[in-house]
Parts: C-alpha cells; sequence; structure tokens
C-alpha cells in the first residue's frame, strides 16, 4: 500500500464443495475459497483495512480473535453481514507479535458457521520478534496447524452429530483442512503454530516418541522465555506456538493424547487419542539456530493495579444466571483501567473463557500462580469444573458506549445457547 493507504485485504465469504476424505465431496463454506481461508498477515503500527464480501444464503460475521480492534471493527454478532453485503472494518495493529485467528460469530450460529468450515489464521509481527533468531519463513519452517474434528457420513458428506457435554465431537481430525496431514520438513527446527479451531474438542498435543519441544507462545505472544515441555493443551479457541527439533530422514507422528480435564471424561473427548499432523523430516536439513533463550520482556500485572474486580460464575446455557441478550449490556468498563475478572466454572462440565478486545494474564488458578505456561499473554483459558481462576487485564484503545464486546465459553454450542455476555468501554 502507498503511504497513508491502509493494507487491504479481501475475504469473500462463500460456499463451495470439497473432497476432505476419501468417500467423496461434501457442501462446505470458506473465504475465498471452498474450506477455511487465507493466512491474513499484518504488522504493529500498520492500518489495516478488510472487505469481506458475503455471498451466502444467510447472514455471517467475522471477528478477529485475540486482535485489538475497536468495538464496532470486533465481527461480534453485532456487526452482521447480510447476504450479499459488504462489510469493511478499518483499525490500526496496536498489539505485539502473535498467532491469532478469525472466524464468524453470528449470533447463535456461530458453532454451524466454524463446523461448515469458516475460520483462518491471523499473524501479527513485530520488530521485536523480527529480530530473534526462530524460524518464520511460512510454510517451510513457520507452519499454520488449524487442528478441528469433523465427521462425515459414508459419502463423505459433512455431518452433525449429537451435542454432548461440550458440544460436537468429530471422530476425523483434520489439519488445515486435510483428512491425515502430512508436511515435509527441510529444517531441522520447524515452528508450529497451533490454532485449536475444534467447535467443542480440546488437545493435549504431543509427539508419539515423546519428545520435548520449545513452547514459545500463548494467545498472546510469546513468553518471556521458551518452555521445554512435552505437552501443550489447548482448549477451543487456544494458540500455542511451538519449536520441534527433527534428525535428518526420520518421521514422527504429532498426536493428541488423553487428557485430564478435571471433569469425568465422558461427553468431554478427553480419553480420546489421535493422530493429528505426520512430520517427515528430509534426509538433508537445513540447520536453524537453537531457540534464544530469552524471547521477550513480560511484564506482570499486579494485583494492585486492579480497582474493580468483576465475578463471573459459568454455566452450560448463562453467565451469573442470564442467559445472552443481544439487547443488555452486562458490564460497563472504564477505559484505561485494569480489572480482576473471577471466573468460577460451577458446573461438572468443561468450559472455557474468551474475552474480546483485549489481552489478559492468569494471577491465579485456583488460588496458586498459573503454572508456566500459562504465564504469558491469553485471550482464553480452560476453566476446570469448580476451580476459581483470577484474570488480570488493562482496557486500553477507544471507547464506544454503545458497542458491545463480548466474554463467552468457546464452546461453540455452549457459546450459541447463551453462555456469553456483553460489556461496553466507556
Ligand atoms: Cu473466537 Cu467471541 O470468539
Ligand atoms: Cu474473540
Ligand atoms: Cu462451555
Amino acid at each position: 500500500p502507498g503511504a497513508g493507504q491502509p493494507r487491504t485485504f479481501d475475504l469473500i465469504v462463500q460456499a463451495g464443495r470439497s473432497a476432505i476424505v476419501p468417500a467423496g465431496e461434501t457442501d462446505t463454506w470458506g473465504y475465498n475459497g471452498t474450506q477455511l481461508g487465507p493466512t491474513l498477515r499484518v504488522r504493529r503500527g500498520e492500518q489495516v483495512r478488510v472487505n469481506v464480501r458475503n455471498t451466502l444464503g444467510e447472514a455471517t460475521s467475522v471477528h478477529w480473535h485475540g486482535m485489538h480492534v475497536p468495538a464496532t471493527a470486533d465481527g461480534g454478532p453485532h456487526q452482521s453481514i447480510d447476504p450479499g453485503a459488504t462489510w469493511s472494518p478499518v483499525w490500526t495493529v496496536d498489539q505485539p507479535a502473535a498467532t491469532l485467528w478469525y472466524h464468524p460469530h453470528p449470533h447463535g450460529q456461530t458453532e454451524a458457521h466454524v463446523y461448515r468450515g469458516l475460520s483462518g489464521m491471523l499473524i501479527v509481527d513485530d520488530d521485536d520478534e523480527a529480530r530473534l533468531a526462530l524460524p518464520r519463513t511460512y510454510g517451510v519452517d513457520d507452519i499454520p496447524v488449524i487442528v478441528q474434528d469433523k465427521t462425515f457420513d459414508e459419502t463423505g458428506r459433512l455431518i452433525d452429530t449429537t451435542h454432548v457435554g461440550t458440544g460436537m465431537l468429530g471422530d476425523t481430525i483434520l489439519v488445515n483442512g486435510t483428512a491425515g496431514a502430512q508436511f515435509t520438513a527441510t529444517s531441522d527446527r520447524v515452528r508450529m503454530r497451533l490454532l485449536n479451531a475444534s467447535t467443542a474438542r480440546s488437545y493435549a498435543f504431543g509427539f508419539a516418541d515423546d519428545r520435548e519441544f520449545d513452547l514459545i507462545a500463548t494467545d498472546g505472544g510469546l513468553l518471556a522465555a521458551p518452555l521445554r515441555t512435552a505437552r501443550i493443551t489447548l482448549t477451543p479457541g487456544e494458540r500455542a506456538e511451538i519449536i520441534v527439533s527433527l534428525t535428518g530422514g526420520e518421521q514422527v507422528m504429532f498426536r493428541s493424547y488423553p487428557q485430564d480435564l478435571g471433569a469425568s471424561g465422558a461427553g468431554t473427548g478427553a480419553d480420546d487419542m489421535f493422530d493429528v499432523l505426520r512430520l517427515d523430516a528430509a534426509a538433508g536439513l537445513r540447520s536453524s539456530p537453537p531457540t534464544p533463550d530469552r524471547l521477550t520482556r513480560l511484564d506482570r500485572l499486579p494485583a494492585s493495579a486492579a480497582r474493580t474486580t468483576r465475578r463471573f460464575e459459568i454455566n452450560l446455557d448463562r453467565i451469573n444466571d442470564e442467559k445472552m441478550d443481544m439487547s443488555r449490556v452486562d458490564q460497563v468498563v472504564t477505559m484505561n483501567t485494569t480489572e480482576i475478572w473471577e471466573v468460577a466454572n460451577t458446573t461438572r462440565t468443561p468450559h472455557n473463557f474468551h474475552v474480546h478486545g483485549v489481552r489478559f494474564q492468569i494471577l491465579t488458578i485456583d488460588g496458586q500462580d498459573p503454572p508456566a505456561e500459562l504465564a504469558g499473554w491469553k485471550d482464553t483459558v480452560y476453566t476446570p469444573p469448580g476451580i476459581p481462576l483470577r484474570l488480570i487485564m488493562r482496557f486500553t484503545g477507544s471507547t464506544d458506549p454503545v458497542t458491545p464486546y463480548m466474554y463467552h465459553c468457546h464452546m461453540l454450542w455452549h457459546e450459541d445457547i447463551g453462555m456469553m455476555g456483553q460489556f461496553v468501554i466507556v
């Protein structure tokens, strides 16, 4: 773009046909294609404009999950795009490098729209991240890994399944829209940008030989230092960036393992195990530098900075005993203040909690400091049954007394049936 011109992207929301499993084709929806969407890449400081044209036969919206945008650009249920209409939000990117995503958010229909194929990755770059010796050649040593579970019938048609505790659980794992996905690595370190874009399923990712990898970033950006681990759990909507080391000529399976969600396994998929992505390392690998010891400066927000504490009791189809109501504003937040949000899952079912328009830090989980993998910037966090969390966040940007942001469970069936609330920033 020329000086003063925003960087412009065009997204066409469209219906199409995809052959995802060998049995046959299915109807799907995508952005600029039949399934998923292009990875959008933006730089801190630049102005961005996205022209979203809806060619579907029904209204949809596009939400920039994790992006700090004005409420009118957020793409939640209030920014509905009618069939045939174009919506063109503009904003200035003012947050650090991170792996974000975009997906539909139509009132009561988010699960259906995401399940049919609408999701894409949204990457923020900045100078600080660019100075680090990290793999960053897109599609070569820096790869998007969008993980979803779906169910197909014997003709290859995408089908809905019964809603169980967390929602619809699929029996087929897709990576970037592909079943049985495989990636050929040509370098000895690969950065994987993991996105759980499933409607209900959580994953405990790791490698078949239990090798350790470096966790370098979570939802809102880089961790202070890489964390050496063999597992990373992502509930719906969460992201993580990992760097895995490979040896020339080897093959290793990236999988999802059974996990402890702090709930009985029934209806949660917690006991399931799946192959996710096979990594085939080429015989001669290009060597890349080791992961730096320090990644970014991460200042903890002190609890003493908060002047307001709010409580959220989350339930299957409601928060604080109210179902989502588009015409009711639940919370009024003051601009440029810091708040503590106490979130308690009072059910026996797994839920998580996502807040629009802001990044947060986890102060405590059940009164304890968060584990290292949850000590960075987050926008979505798992809320185990019976365990209270305290989140701290600072609200910045532009005020808007009429257009609300959302907070909700990212298990999309729960969101759709009412487990969502609205806040404005004034
Ligand atoms: Cu990704 Cu309101 O959500
Ligand atoms: Cu969001
Ligand atoms: Cu939920």
